[in-house]
């Protein structure tokens, strides 16, 4: 089984990335066949500063590497290092009806928030169409906001395969319920663009100021909380051991939770969790070359399997003449 993901590297890995889709991919080392990859052409379109794509690109790669994917073990590139796939995005793109298009939530929502609406953000979902398809991924973790685009990329697909023959695997969402919406400090979905964030890999002070940041509601200490409603809660489950869960549980149920008192120990929880993780990412940051040299091999292993597809897709379309 192959499975497959990508990441923007826009901005600081945030928990609910981690939660959202990170972990699920780590984890499907162990079950596939797992190709990971940094979506920087993606981050194209709402990214126009050549040292920030740069930095955060590497950056990326070390947070990837550092959270426990292991690029012996799994395919891990940067997309536009395999510039193929920006033929199959052209290719797929003329099957693309423009209505399947105008119907995604990801570009209106972009647009809603300010993001001038090029070229590039409306015909995202075929680029992802392609990334996916030139693989033939059989499964695709992703957040709950990226499904629409899953659906975009099946709906390619099978008008492919019904106009030119079967070329594409149909990719399946790999959604489970631990992947819902993580909230951020707010309440809304935990999202770079809303500035509601809990970065990963920040100091543990400014760590605390955006974990005492998260809002809660002011009922008094001694009565009941509903812990589904209250995002501090929803935070802290991720990361308490089973008796912690349990007794704060308890406290929400019965009276007796206090959130300050809650938040400091989320932070200690949210900065154990990741310690290890933080310097494993320093160690392969203070070596960016040998990164580059991970990146690299990685580019080539993704080539050599999308060669095979890009030759059936050009057959197909009468490219080869
Ligand atoms: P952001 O919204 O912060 O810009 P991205 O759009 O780059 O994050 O998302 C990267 C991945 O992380 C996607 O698969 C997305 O679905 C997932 N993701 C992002 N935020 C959350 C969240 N709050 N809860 C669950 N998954 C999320
Ligand atoms: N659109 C995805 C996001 O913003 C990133 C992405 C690009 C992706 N290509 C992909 C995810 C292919 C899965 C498969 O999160």
């Amino acid at each position: 089984m192959r499975i497959l993901s990508g990441i923007q590297p826009s901005g600081q890995l945030h928990i609910g990335n981690y939660f959202g889709m990170m972990q699920a991919m780590i984890n499907s080392q162990d079950q596939g066949e797992l190709f990971a990859f940094i979506v920087n052409l993606h981050a194209l379109t709402s990214v126009h500063d050549r040292e920030r794509l740069s930095r955060d690109t590497l950056n990326a790669a070390a947070d990837f590497i550092a959270l426990g994917l292991d690029p012996e073990r799994c395919v891990l590139w940067v997309q536009g290092d395999l510039p193929e796939v920006c033929e199959l995005a052209w290719a797929l793109s003329t099957l693309t009806p423009m209505g399947l298009l105008e119907r995604c939530h990801s570009y209106k929502d972009k647009i809603a928030k300010g993001i001038a609406p090029n070229h590039g953000l409306f015909a995202y979902p075929v680029l992802m169409a392609a990334d996916i398809l030139f693989f033939q991924a059989d499964r695709v973790p992703v957040g709950r906001d990226q499904k629409q685009h899953l659906e975009v990329a099946r709906d390619i697909a099978i008008k492919f395969n019904n106009t030119f023959g079967e070329t594409f695997t149909l990719p399946e969402p790999i959604i489970s319920d631990d992947m819902a919406v993580i909230p951020g400090l707010d309440g809304q979905k935990m999202s770079k663009s809303y500035g509601n964030t809990i970065p990963i890999f920040i100091d543990k002070k400014e760590m605390k100021k955006r974990v005492m940041a998260i809002k809660t509601d002011s009922t008094p200490v001694e009565e009941a909380k509903d812990p589904d409603k209250c995002n501090l809660f929803q935070i802290y489950r991720l990361f308490a051991p089973a008796d912690r869960l349990a007794a704060t549980l308890d406290l929400y149920e019965n009276g007796g939770a206090m959130y300050g008192k809650i938040k400091l120990e989320l932070l200690d929880l949210i900065w154990d969790y990741f310690a290890a993780a933080r310097v494993r990412r320093e160690e392969l940051l203070a070596d960016p070359e040998g990164l580059r040299a991970i990146l690299a091999r990685g580019a080539e292993k993704a080539r050599a399997v999308a060669a095979t597809t890009l030759g059936r897709v050009r057959d197909s379309l009468g490219l080869r003449y």
